[in-house]
């Protein structure tokens, strides 16, 4: 991953994820690319996706933000991106995918309940952080941990 810029700009036209700045997203780049993912459709940046591996939990992948352009929407990017990070070496012995998921999100929300599903595993949610955990809580959501597993990452090779 090694265009900040355009990552942040693609968070920006989401208009639904926190922007974090441009400089969070060239650190992203630097210092956590074995986990994060970007996708191209002809030259575009069309998706993104944030993660790490938590340093209390070594088993798990935490998905921090995903973005798919409008145009790129309902094909799959989002999925292919989840199965692109599980693949990686980094995450080869991780059992569990932990990200956060504002209770309004339908979008998002189908993403990962469905992406368990492909998993053939379970997911369970539980609030992480309450509304007023946020300084901007007028505007912000709670964020709800969605913990999918357990799976190993070797019973879904690439094609
Ligand atoms: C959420 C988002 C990343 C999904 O990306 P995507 O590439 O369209 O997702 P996919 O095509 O891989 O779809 C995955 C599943 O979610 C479902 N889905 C996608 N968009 C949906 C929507 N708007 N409403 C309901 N279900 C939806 C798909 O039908 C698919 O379901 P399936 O598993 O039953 O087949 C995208 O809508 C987006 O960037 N939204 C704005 C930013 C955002 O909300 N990010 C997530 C915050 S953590």
């Amino acid at each position: 991953m090694v265009d900040g810029t355009r990552i942040w700009e693609l968070v920006r036209d989401t208009g639904v994820l926190d922007v974090n700045s441009a400089y969070a997203y060239l650190l992203l780049g630097e210092h956590f690319s074995d986990t994060s993912v970007v996708a191209e459709i002809d030259g575009e940046l069309v998706g993104f996706i944030s993660a790490y591996l938590p340093p209390s939990k070594d088993d798990t992948v935490f998905v921090w933000q995903v973005g798919v352009a409008e145009a790129g929407r309902g094909k799959g990017v989002a999925t292919g991106m989840l199965y692109d990070i599980i693949r990686r070496p980094a995450c080869g012995h991780i059992r569990y995918l932990d990200t956060t998921v504002g209770p309004s999100n339908e979008a998002s929300m189908a993403l990962f309940r469905g992406f368990a599903r492909k998993l053939g595993t379970q997911v369970s949610e539980n609030e992480l952080f309450k509304v007023e955990h946020f300084p901007d809580y007028e505007t912000h959501e709670s964020e709800v941990l969605f913990r999918i597993g357990p799976f190993d990452p070797a019973d879904f090779p690439a094609d």
